[in-house]
């Protein structure tokens, strides 16, 4: 086995180490000092000479260097990582995957203290406040190194070197946690086969005797016979719940039907509901939590890629009536959202690319990065292509996504931002999230939301956004070509749609995004986006129209 330590700077990955690989008679890799074996210089001379994005392109090598992680039950490597390489999510997957990974903790005051005696000098922290630079580096990163054990790493060496052994000596986990997020709108946890074991700890910390788990056949088929083995081995019963699959479980009648049977096992205040599924699952499941006894904690384990880069977080819950979708709803933010990349790969390539659509907006509203692995194995991705989950794109993908939406929601819970010109992703609020929804939600009403999926028509939507924007003077041609050009390349939003223009602007007309009585658009510009409710009429019927097939004299499309 690997042990993998992290931390933040002075935290004494190296010290401890040396003396745990010395135990064991197992060889020391500090990646740091690969780095700096490499480059021939000190690492503050890399950083005064090239950067930090020299320093981490260098990083990203050295961490590939220890290739695969040693099997077995005894320690046959000790790594020690730089404290800010597993910020890149790439990272992570290669030092993260098979490896026990321990997390030396430490007050930032102690570790200024401990790093003002240092003779190694570290970039990040030699300002004039490095009690401030460590607190920063910390709210930064703490949620990938808590994805590890933790372990005070300002005790005596010696002990620490026992309470890491203490916890070898128990078997590992099977998968592999990624981050570990205690954010305002919930405990974020994200990994790859994480999702029996992360939900039993989870119920654990909330005290459950029971599991109280809504799901659906088309999720629970998959993800339920590892979930009941689980739950089984912790000695937590199972009561289960099957809402119909799709969009189906969306209905009032149900929300009653279920709240009965809650009522019925006498689920009090403080039980958790745990809901598996998509988003139609934990749109439903979701709103049953928020109005029984006027609100239970949710547990989401989304087993999407809708549900995993959108629907799960934020805490929107929602039923359809029979005027429309999403009439009757609440806002509920979950105790837990469990995101297991690994379930992915059962969707059907459809669900899949569809829901890149999403990810391609979340891209849009400034994560280049993103961008680029999207063009690079989006495509793999959305036909469930082995080498793409095994490589991390898949997990860099949803992490990406997923994040992004944590932050805009976390900046702006209610949808409260996003004046008439608010510019830049940031002013936006949570009304940056609409790029591209306000087409596709008339495109997908107007195809009575049985034509496309939802992320399918954000596609054309996002089409739509780039064109009006570049019409307007908002989007940049070349930004508008960059995104369309990745949709050509995932086959989304490809061909005109046989829709009615007069249904599709009808719809729009009834967007709910409008202020002092005009349509706010949020609009691409060339790093994030723009809102603008000064878009000409004739604009956006031109640019609807280029979406839509052209109709026929007597067509029932004109
Ligand atoms: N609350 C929000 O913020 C929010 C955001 C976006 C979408 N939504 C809602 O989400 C819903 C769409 O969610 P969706 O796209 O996840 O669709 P879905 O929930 O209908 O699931 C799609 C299909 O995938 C199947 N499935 C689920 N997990 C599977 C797995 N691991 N392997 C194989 N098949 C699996 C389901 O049985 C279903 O047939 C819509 O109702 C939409 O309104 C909500």
């Amino acid at each position: 086995m690997d042990v993998l330590l992290v931390g933040l700077p002075g935290s004494g990955k190296s010290a401890i180490g040396r003396r745990l690989a010395a135990r064991h008679d197992a060889p020391f890799i500090d990646l740091d000092e690969v780095v700096e074996a490499a480059a021939g210089r000190r690492i503050a001379e890399i950083f005064s000479d090239e950067g930090e994005v020299g320093f981490r392109s260098r990083e990203r090598a050295a961490v590939a260097g220890p290739g695969a992680a040693t099997e077995g039950t005894t320690i046959e490597r000790v790594i020690a990582s730089g404290g800010g390489a597993v910020v890149d999510p790439r990272n992570r997957w290669l030092l993260y995957r098979g490896r026990t990974v321990i997390w030396l903790d430490g007050a930032p005051e102690a570790l200024a203290q401990r790093l003002r005696h240092s003779p190694n000098p570290r970039p990040l922290v030699a300002g004039p406040d490095p009690i401030g630079a460590i607190r920063g580096l910390a709210s930064a990163r703490e949620r990938f190194y808590a994805a590890g054990y933790r372990v005070n790493g300002l005790a005596p060496v010696a002990s620490v070197v026992d309470a890491i052994e203490t916890i070898v000596s128990v078997p590992p986990a099977s998968g592999t946690r990624l981050f570990d997020a205690h954010t305002a709108i919930g405990r974020i946890v994200f990994g790859e086969g994480i999702g029996p074991e992360v939900l039993v700890e989870q119920l654990g910390r909330m005290g459950a005797q029971r599991a109280l788990v809504v799901s659906e056949p088309g999720a629970w088929g998959f993800v339920g016979p590892a979930i009941t083995a689980a739950l089984d081995a912790a000695g937590l019963p199972l009561e289960l719940g099957l809402f119909p699959e799709g969009e189906a479980a969306k209905r009032l009648s149900l929300i009653e039907h279920a709240a009965s049977a809650l009522a019925e096992l006498r689920v009090e205040r403080g039980e958790p509901l745990v809901a598996i599924g998509g988003g139609a699952l934990g749109d439903s499941a979701g709103f049953l939590a928020a109005t029984y006894l006027r609100g239970i904690p949710i547990v989401h384990v989304p087993t999407t890629l809708v549900a995993q880069l959108d629907s799960s977080i934020g805490g929107k819950t929602a039923v359809d009536l029979p005027e429309g979708k999403n009439l009757v709803g609440a806002f509920h933010q979950p105790a837990a959202v469990i995101v297991d990349v690994a379930y992915l790969r059962t969707l059907p390539d459809r669900q899949r690319r569809a829901a890149l659509g999403e990810a391609v907006k979340m891209a849009a509203l400034g994560d280049e990065r993103l961008f680029s692995v999207l063009e690079d194995a989006g495509r793999r991705i959305a036909g469930g292509d082995d080498a793409a989950f095994a490589d991390g794109s898949a997990a860099e993908v949803v992490e990406r996504a997923a994040w992004a939406k944590v932050e805009t929601v976390l900046a702006d819970e209610r949808e409260l931002g996003g004046g008439v010109r608010a510019t830049g992703t940031a002013a936006a609020g949570r009304l940056a999230l609409n790029l591209g929804h306000s087409i596709g939600h008339a495109i997908e009403a107007a195809g009575g939301y049985e034509t496309l999926l939802h992320g399918e028509a954000v596609a054309y939507g996002l089409r739509g956004a780039c064109r009006i924007g570049v019409e307007v003077g908002a989007t940049p041609a070349a930004r508008a070509a960059r995104i369309e050009d990745l949709l050509d390349g995932l086959g989304l939003g490809i061909g005109r749609l046989a829709l009615s223009p007069d249904v599709v602007r009808r719809h729009l007309g009834a967007d709910k995004k409008h202020a002092e009585g005009r349509l706010r658009w949020v609009l691409p510009t060339v790093d994030g986006v723009i809102v603008r409710s000064d878009v000409p009429e004739s604009v956006v019927d031109a640019v609807v129209a280029g979406l839509l097939e052209p109709a026929a004299e007597g067509s029932p499309l004109r």
